[in-house]
């Protein structure tokens, strides 16, 4: 294989310049020494709390073949020593380089909700076709998105990044660093919205993606997208094509007669005048148009379909993101939404409870965070969802207090202020035969409750 950078390559794209003559290429790219792996680049990153200037003496020791910095004073004399002027610059600049000399084809998704769990599933249909690199985890910020392209081999064929954002302005910047062939947009909704202001500057937000392609490109979005109008006017700019995908008739990629079970759906997209058979091995529609997405930027590279949606098969939702499992010796089912929170993807995690083979549904919801001012107004209007999906529903969290409130009282569980509060609550209500969702931001520590579940021995019977 031939190496991720030579030195000269660091030097030139950088513009940097090693302590001393040496040798030895760079295989990978580390941020954080706990990771580093022999040969790799060590980037010593500078954060408001951090700064891996202290690292660099551990990154040598562990192999690293070459760190970069911006601060001599603490350093070695070593050769593998690359100074520059700035290390997120540097980085950038090695993420702009490794674009620069890439001969593939590169998709970028962008969304509210359903960047990671769709870039892995392309991921698994890409690689049935070609050498496919991707984003590891969420990497999808001013970092996540150069390291992406910085760890780029020469030789893959596709490469796949996400770009997300917190704050107006963010994605047309990272998406210009991309330059995708292929822009997917998975959905538009009122995650971050507090930083947003509106669904409609949302929508823009998310519509400066395609902003970055070039003339022939492909934009892919949801056919229901609010904010469609936006999406259209920027493809119209970009001389791009546009790509409607959902169920809608007449839409270019379109999922039909879906079979939805706890373990996973069965059904058909009809796209490119092809019709194509997709098994997903977890549950819920979501799923199934993030998939439908996933196949759609496959055809707009020209990639064999069928193959993709074969590779489809393996697909298994991520830590947190929709895992089905067995607790409590195999009497409750657990359904594992731990890792995030967002309207859209609470109303698409209780119709997936909602469909789960059990004698009581229970929700277990902890508070969405980022949205600012519409926190209580968008809580609250998960009330009548969560009524209609589950039999009995426990919140913890400040805004959780609002859907609470606003629930029948036959469904109020109870509430805690926060997850470690309700967590010993759930064990005493809880009983053989429930199907129990857990969902909640990142901050509201929902994995604490998904730990303790996981921890209980069996339960009483109903
Ligand atoms: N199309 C969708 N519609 C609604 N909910 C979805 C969709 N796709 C995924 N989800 C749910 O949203 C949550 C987050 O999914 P995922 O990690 O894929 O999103 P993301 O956009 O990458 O999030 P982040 O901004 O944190 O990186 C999960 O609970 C997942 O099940
Ligand atoms: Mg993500």
């Amino acid at each position: 294989m031939m190496a991720l950078w030579t030195r000269a390559d660091l030097e030139a794209a950088t513009n940097g310049q090693f302590l001393a003559a040496g040798d030895g290429d760079v295989s990978g790219i580390s941020i954080d020494t706990r990771t580093l792996r022999p040969g790799d680049l060590f980037i010593a990153l500078k954060g408001d709390s951090s700064d891996g200037h202290a690292h660099i003496a551990t990154a040598l020791e562990r192999g690293a073949a070459a760190v970069m910095v911006h601060d001599t004073t603490q350093c070695p004399t070593d050769p593998r020593i690359l100074r520059v002027a700035d290390t997120m610059a540097g980085l950038q600049a090695l993420g702009l380089a490794a674009r620069a000399r890439f001969g593939g084809k590169v998709v970028a998704i962008t969304g509210s909700v359903g960047k990671t769990t769709t870039k892995e599933m392309l991921r698994l249909c890409l690689a049935a076709c070609g050498p496919t690199h991707a984003a590891e985890a969420s990497y999808n910020n001013h970092w996540g998105v150069p390291l992406t392209l910085a760890r780029m081999p020469r030789e893959a064929a596709f490469c796949i990044s996400e770009i997300g954002m917190n704050h107006p302005g963010e994605i047309l910047p990272l998406a210009q660093m991309v330059r995708p062939d292929v822009a997917v947009i998975t959905t538009i909704g009122s995650a971050h919205l507090g930083h947003m202001g509106s669904l409609d500057a949302t929508a823009q937000e998310k519509a400066s993606l395609i902003l970055a392609l070039p003339a022939g490109g492909t934009a892919i979005a949801p056919d229901d997208a609010h904010g469609l109008p936006m999406i259209v006017d920027a493809a119209r700019k970009a001389h791009a094509t546009l790509w409607l995908a959902g169920a809608q008739a007449g839409s270019t990629a379109r999922y039909d007669n879906v079979e939805s079970g706890p373990e996973g759906s069965v059904f058909v997209v009809e796209l490119a005048g092809q019709s194509i058979a997709v098994r997903l091995g977890a549950p819920g529609l979501h799923l199934v148009r993030n998939a439908l997405a996933a196949l759609a930027a496959c055809a707009a590279l020209g990639a064999d379909t069928h193959a993709a949606a074969m590779a489809l098969r393996a697909f298994r939702p991520g830590k947190g993101r929709g895992a089905v499992s067995t607790v409590a010796q195999g009497q409750i089912i657990l359904l594992d939404e731990s890792y995030n929170a967002s309207s859209a993807s609470v109303r698409a995690a209780l119709d997936v409870l909602s469909h789960l083979p059990a004698s009581r549904r229970i929700a277990i919801l902890g508070d969405m965070r980022e949205l600012g001012a519409f926190a209580d107004a968008e809580h609250h209007a998960l009330a009548a969802p969560a009524a209609a999906s589950a039999d009995l529903v426990f919140c913890c969290g400040p805004h959780m207090k609002s859907l609470f409130e606003a629930l029948p009282p036959a469904r109020q569980g109870a509430w805690a202020e926060t997850a470690a509060d309700l967590a010993p609550m759930l064990a005493p209500r809880l009983t053989t035969g429930d199907a129990v969702l857990v969902k909640g931001s990142l901050g509201s520590r929902m994995r604490d409750i998904v730990q303790a579940l996981e921890a209980l021995p069996a339960v009483g019977a109903a």
